[in-house]
């Protein structure tokens, strides 16, 4: 394999094999190597087709000590290669399966290169514990969601010890039952049953799993050295100071998109982590397009819709008169093709482009880019407020209804939509959000947030600075 190299510390990256998890890994995957760490990074051998489907063999040539490792997920091959697997089945099978052939991975890797000397992996990889505790190798977690929710799980045993949740009451209307107000988890007053992760509001048996997987992940992170978190100071410290209090220190290292703007160079520059091929002729279109006068619309990897929903949006845009580029995802919709119908595609041919992906970072950094209608994923949350890019929420799932509370009640940066969405209030939203002409609040409080975000990532006192310091000392101290 590649050539011995004794003297570099070695760190082996393991992130969630998801498009939103493996993007903040990689990311600072590349910041350390840039630092002068050896670095193996561990996707799962079905991303790493897709990988090399969608990016080509040269992205993940890596370098000699910049290289890719494969694990297998445990799952048998699904139907779709290129859709995004089932979240609480890749879960299952990561945790049930993975413990030995990763213990398997860490000798071949140490073996074949140089001995690990840390392990860096997502909080939601919680079986790189165990084995790490058995190598006796050190290992930092990193946790690429929203802080909230990380916070919320570590306190949801309480509120069911207290009796808070899960709530029972469904006798009432869904919207009164929603709008009920669950009060107990410290930095989140106010909180309603419908800023909650689904999960916890009706417990099914496969909520319940998914309940009980990020309670015992986030215990486990208890037993790592330190937490990093994709978010920073300004927006985030009343969390992780709760959070230090009882877990390993916790810091924020975010926004990483920026720290890797601002420290990787050529020619790492190149290894992309995007799971869909990119369609750059969005930018094109977009350079011929009036400062912030396009909404962009966008649900991530994950999110699925009816055809139903996916119409509302469409006339909601189509009514609003603005320009938009909107992302539909091959699997976007629950069980079919996504199909617009002839008539809306005629009537927005002159104002909307459609593609299946984009490169998202550069999209919403575009100066044409005045909006982001977002299902609040934690990757488009921290990208949008990096841009100062206000927001329209529709979440979906997992932390993105605190990312969405966050962003519409604490941070001022967001509105959020009806999860019955109805394409008049689409229209409404969309024109209040764009209409720049009337002092808009939303704008200032994101202004200050992106000023804020580049002041952590590239000021010498910058807090995400001197937290990658940190990680920087830790990691040497580890190897020595
Ligand atoms: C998932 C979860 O859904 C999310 O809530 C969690 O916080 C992280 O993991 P995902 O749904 O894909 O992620 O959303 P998000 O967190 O926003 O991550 C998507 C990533 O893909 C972003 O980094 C975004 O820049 C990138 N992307 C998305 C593209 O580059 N192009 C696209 O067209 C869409």
């Amino acid at each position: 394999m590649g050539s011995k190299q004794e003297n570099k510390p070695h760190v082996l990256c393991v992130p969630t094999p998801g498009q939103g998890h493996i993007n903040p890994m990689l990311k600072l995957a590349k910041i350390l190597h840039s630092k002068g760490f050896d670095i193996t990074f561990v996707n799962t051998e079905f991303n790493h087709q897709r990988l090399l489907r969608s990016q080509g063999p040269e992205a993940l040539k890596g370098l000699p000590s910049f290289r890719f490792v494969t694990l297998p997920d445990g799952l048998p091959p699904p139907k779709n290669k290129d859709a995004t697997q089932d979240v609480p089945s890749l879960l299952r099978s990561l945790d049930e399966n993975c413990f030995g052939p990763f213990k398997t991975l860490v000798a071949k890797v140490s073996a074949s290169y140089s001995p690990v000397t840390c392990i860096v992996a997502d909080v939601l990889m919680g079986f790189t514990l165990a084995v790490a505790k058995e190598l006796d190798i050190p290992e930092f977690l990193l946790w690429t969601s929203g802080a909230s929710l990380f916070l919320f799980f570590d306190q949801y045993p309480n509120l069911v010890e207290k009796g808070l949740m899960p709530l029972k009451d469904s006798s009432s209307s869904m919207k009164v039952y929603l709008d009920k107000i669950v009060d107990g988890i410290p930095t989140m007053s106010g909180l309603r049953l419908k800023d909650m992760p689904p999960w916890v509001r009706y417990i099914f048996p496969t909520d319940e799993y998914m309940v009980q997987y990020f309670c015992l992940q986030i215990e486990r992170a208890k037993t790592a050295s330190a937490i990093f978190f994709n978010t920073f100071d300004e927006l985030d410290s009343d969390v992780l100071e709760t959070l230090s209090k009882t877990f390993p220190p916790c810091y924020g290292i975010g926004p990483l998109h920026l720290l890797e703007s601002e420290i990787v160079d050529e020619p790492l520059e190149s290894i992309k982590s995007n799971l869909w091929k990119e369609d750059l002729e969005c930018l094109k279109w977009l350079d011929s397009k009036a400062p912030s006068s396009v909404i962009y619309v966008n649900f991530g990897s994950i999110t699925v819709m009816s055809s139903q929903q996916l119409v509302e949006f469409g006339w909601g845009l189509a009514k609003s008169n603005y320009s938009f580029l909107w992302i539909i995802r091959p699997d976007l919709v629950i069980g079919e093709f996504a199909i617009l119908p002839p008539e809306l595609l005629a009537q927005t041919r002159d104002k909307g482009l459609l593609a299946s992906w984009c490169p998202q970072e550069q999209v919403l950094s575009h100066p044409s880019i005045g909006g982001f209608l977002t299902h609040s994923g934690w990757n488009s949350t921290i990208e949008s407020i990096s841009s100062g890019v206000p927001m329209i929420c529709w979440p979906f799932f997992g932390d993105q209804q605190l990312n969405c509370w966050a962003c519409c009640t604490k941070w001022g940066v967001a509105m959020e939509i009806d999860n019955d969405v109805k394409s008049d209030e689409v229209k409404k939203l969309v024109i209040e959000l764009m209409n720049r002409d009337n002092g808009n609040e939303t704008r200032n409080n994101i202004g200050y947030l992106k000023n804020k975000a580049e002041e952590a990532c590239t000021s010498p006192s910058g807090s995400s600075i001197a937290t990658l310091d940190k990680l920087f000392h830790l990691l040497q101290a580890s190897a020595s």
